[in-house]
């Protein structure tokens, strides 16, 4: 669906094709005086440089063209040959009541939809997630929303951190702490059927929980750190892993399950659902044959007893290290793991584009493996994209830590901020009268709001500190407000319907009803800003201003209390700017609560 300016766009190329103007000079642009105009046609100056005509002039023949179109009820030249345009009320309105009827709010889609792969979150087993999770989490899951939502083919794959040397940790942490266990899975591995699968799973199940994990895995790392002989002792258990000992896939495998339930359960209250949940074990097939067609092709190079692809390039800035490929243990690096999975998207998914939503510290980790991908040939030049981002540091300025000190639990944190929603909700006087349960439901909303709108409203290259008092107010720049002028539409409609009013066409005439018809109109651009730079600040912005352009209609019209006819129209204005309002928080991974 095309906006406003598009469609003023096509017609003022009309003017300047007739005065022998470049068409390109012809945009029309949403004015930045909106006290003065709705638009504005800037290329008068730069049109009269070319045709080498006084600039005022050709101004003035422009805006005698605009004078005979209705859509336009006001024209005038401004400065040194600014076009302003005021829009007619009744084109405002039409454009006002195509939105209401439709479904998408008035969003376009993509001209040539692409198969798109986000990768992102990127959890791993046993080892926390750290704020770099959680941003990856929240901006991955907005991008994945949005291409979607746009019409590409999406497929977000949480990329499971399950094969890399913590595994190796832990199975030496495990089984040295429970020397029984040890014991059953020496049995186990001695005659490992499908018949005794079963009751090893069982065994294994009863001794390790997730909290033993939690335990264990910090300190079997800080061990690793100091003492030689257990980490050789925990990198061999990564290579007998990967290679296949029986009792150790057993482990992992349970390892690997209980994580992934927790993580699961977690990244759901916060509104984030992997289409696929695939993890770097998935592609240790792929890794040998990989290794074989790479060294067939000429690209590895022995080094030092590893074995590596070399990817610095003549022009680069900076010195890139090679790709390690095989370490001098034999053992497939995180770097590995990564190259087979583009050949595995390549295969099931064949992929356009491949995004990595991933912490900006591992720019280098993919500018390596991407570089080695092209060479290989596994995807072509472009095709891979790691979108960075800033970190969300605390008060120090560091990157944030629970109050504990430590890596942030996501658990903790959805706690932590819900019990603040439930305060704020409190202090507003909100939700006083709804039931226990559905309280809480609104508390968590209101956290995931005011956790990921203070997020996604920067721009993901800049870091941010984690300022909850901030993040969670019901006023000011944060999901909280956002929620609330949300609800608060919501209970309008509500008590519309009961009182048997009903929405209807729309006739904008006040000016805050103009400027909510213009903020309406201004969807579409903001999600192919969002679209085109992969940056979801321009949904956030964009709902922002909605909100608050409601909140000015809000405010100057009355609605119930208007004549029938006017009633109607600012039911369905209202109607049409929820409706934009809700898809534009879906978006951002972000649910309003029914009321609060
Ligand atoms: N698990 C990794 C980490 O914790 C992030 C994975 C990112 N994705 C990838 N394809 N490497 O650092």
């Amino acid at each position: 669906m095309r906006d406003l300016a598009s469609r003023l766009t096509e017609v003022n190329a009309e003017v300047f094709a007739s005065l022998g103007a470049p068409l390109e000079l012809a945009r029309v642009s949403p004015s930045d005086r909106p006290d003065l105009a709705d638009f504005q046609i800037n290329g008068a100056l730069a049109a009269a440089r070319r045709l080498k005509r006084n600039p005022r002039e050709i101004a003035a023949q422009i805006a005698a063209f605009w004078k005979s179109n209705g859509d336009v009820a006001a024209v005038e030249v401004a400065g040194p040959g600014f076009v302003n345009l005021r829009l007619a009320d009744g084109s405002l309105s039409a454009r006002a009541n195509e939105i209401a009827a439709d479904e998408r709010a008035g969003a376009g889609r993509v001209a040539a939809p692409r198969r798109v792969l986000i990768d992102y979150g990127g959890p791993n087993v046993a080892k926390e997630m750290h704020v770099g999770h959680l941003r990856a989490s929240i901006i991955g899951e907005s991008l994945k929303r949005l291409y979607r939502f746009l019409g590409d083919d999406v497929l977000g794959d949480a990329h499971f951190g399950d094969w890399g040397f913590q595994m190796g940790l832990l199975i030496t942490a495990v089984l040295d702490e429970d020397p029984p266990l040890a014991g059953l899975i020496a049995r186990y591995e001695a005659d490992p059927s499908e018949a005794n699968r079963a009751a090893a799973i069982a065994d294994v199940t009863r001794a390790v929980a997730l909290e033993d994990l939690d335990r264990l895995y910090p300190a079997a790392s800080e061990r690793s750190k100091n003492d030689a002989g257990y980490r050789d002792r925990a990198r061999r258990a990564t290579a007998e892993l990967q290679a296949g000992r029986s009792g150790y896939r057993l482990l992992w495998e349970h390892f690997a399950a209980v994580t992934r339930a927790a993580l699961t359960r977690d990244f759901h209250a916060l509104g984030v659902d992997f289409d696929v949940w695939k993890g770097e074990s998935d592609v240790n097939d792929l890794i040998e044959p990989m290794v074989r067609e790479l060294r067939a092709k000429g690209l590895l190079f022995p080094d030092q007893g590893a074995e590596i692809i070399r990817v610095a390039r003549n022009e680069d800035k900076r010195e890139l290290p090679p790709l390690l490929v095989v370490s001098s243990e034999g053992s497939a690096m995180y770097g590995t793991t990564d190259l087979a999975t583009i050949l595995d998207r390549k295969r099931y998914f064949d992929p356009q584009l491949a995004l990595y939503v991933v912490d900006q510290r591992q720019a280098d980790h993919f500018e390596v493996v991407f570089r080695a991908a092209y060479l290989a040939g596994y995807a072509a030049e472009g095709q891979l994209d790691h979108l960075g981002f800033g970190t969300m540091n605390g008060p120090d300025g560091k990157p944030f830590k629970t109050r504990a000190g430590g890596v942030l639990k996501l658990r903790e944190l959805i706690e932590m901020i819900t019990a603040k929603a439930r305060d704020r909700l409190h202090e507003a006087g909100l939700g006083a009268e709804l039931p226990p349960e559905e309280f809480e439901a609104t508390a968590l909303k209101v956290a995931v709001a005011a956790l990921k709108f203070a997020d996604l409203s920067n721009y993901r290259g800049t870091s941010y500190v984690f300022d909850l008092d901030r993040f969670s107010s019901f006023e000011g720049k944060t999901g909280p407000y956002l929620l609330y002028q949300a609800v608060r539409v919501k209970s309008l409609l509500r008590k519309a319907a009961e009182e048997g009013a009903n929405p209807g066409p729309i006739e904008v005439a006040a000016p805050a009803e103009r400027d909510l018809v213009l903020a309406l109109d201004a969807f579409g651009h903001a999600l192919a800003e969002a679209y085109d730079k992969k940056a979801p600040n321009f949904i956030a912005e964009h709902a922002y201003r909605l909100a608050g352009a409601f909140s000015k209609f809000y405010a100057a019209c009355p609605i119930l209390a208007a004549p029938p006819e006017v009633r109607a129209s600012r039911l369905a204005l209202a109607a049409a700017s929820l409706a934009q309002l809700e898809q534009a928080l879906t978006l951002l991974g972000i649910g309003a609560p029914e009321r609060m």
